[in-house]
């Protein structure tokens, strides 16, 4: 039991220093100092519909955190696509979850990185991109190609650090709805979900 502890805390360091070191190469692109917590990674996989039967699409997987709540949901791993920009952080999402579809790439480039799997439907998207770092119409065209993806009334959710949606409200176009705040996070994270209207 001690033993298993030992285990699971060093892991959870060795992944909290591999974060680090990514935060250390490229602060805007990682986004956040230390890994998602498991709590708003739960809060974030909350809206996955496993009996759905479709694909889910993950993006920014980092050391994974979420990738596991995800499979913690009952999504067999082969219907888990996660998308990661990061080498470093691809190659260990590859050693951890060798039977999830990850695939190195970026996020703005969706239709190139998902190749033969662009035409898929996906049940919804789970993102941990750090949005802030990028330009309002970058991020708009971004959560747009994404609802495009997933059947309307479905969410692409969203976790930021900042009060307001990191994702300009635009109800003619798609709904923006704040779905939880984790105080359990560092920082305490905001959740946001976009949906088309059905
Ligand atoms: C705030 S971190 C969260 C990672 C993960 N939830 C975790 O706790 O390890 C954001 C992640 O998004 C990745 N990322 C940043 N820009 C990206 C992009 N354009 N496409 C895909 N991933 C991206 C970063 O490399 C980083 O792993």
């Amino acid at each position: 039991m001690i033993l298993r502890l030992k285990e699971r805390l060093g892991k959870r360091f060795e992944e909290e220093v591999q974060f680090f070191k990514g935060w250390q190469k490229d602060k805007k692109g990682v986004g956040a100092l230390i890994p998602t917590s498991i709590y708003a990674a739960r809060r974030m996989a909350s809206v996955v519909n496993p009996r759905s039967g479709l694909p889910v699409l993950e993006l920014g997987a980092g050391t994974g955190v979420i990738t596991k709540a995800i499979l913690a949901r009952g999504i067999k791993p082969h219907l888990l696509v996660s998308i990661e920009y990061s080498r470093n952080f691809y190659n260990g999402l590859v050693r951890r979850f060798p039977n999830v579809d990850v695939r190195l790439g970026d996020a703005f480039a969706l239709d190139e990185v998902l190749g033969e799997r662009k035409i898929d439907q996906f049940d919804c998207v789970i993102s941990a991109v750090p949005l802030l770092s990028f330009p309002m119409d970058r991020r708009v065209v971004l959560v747009e190609d994404l609802l495009t993806r997933i059947p309307p009334g479905r969410p692409v959710i969203q976790i930021t650090y900042g009060p307001l949606s990191p994702v300009i409200k635009m109800p003619d176009r798609y709904e923006a709805s704040h779905y939880d705040f984790v105080v359990r996070n560092i920082p305490p994270a905001q959740l946001w979900t976009y949906r088309r209207a059905v």
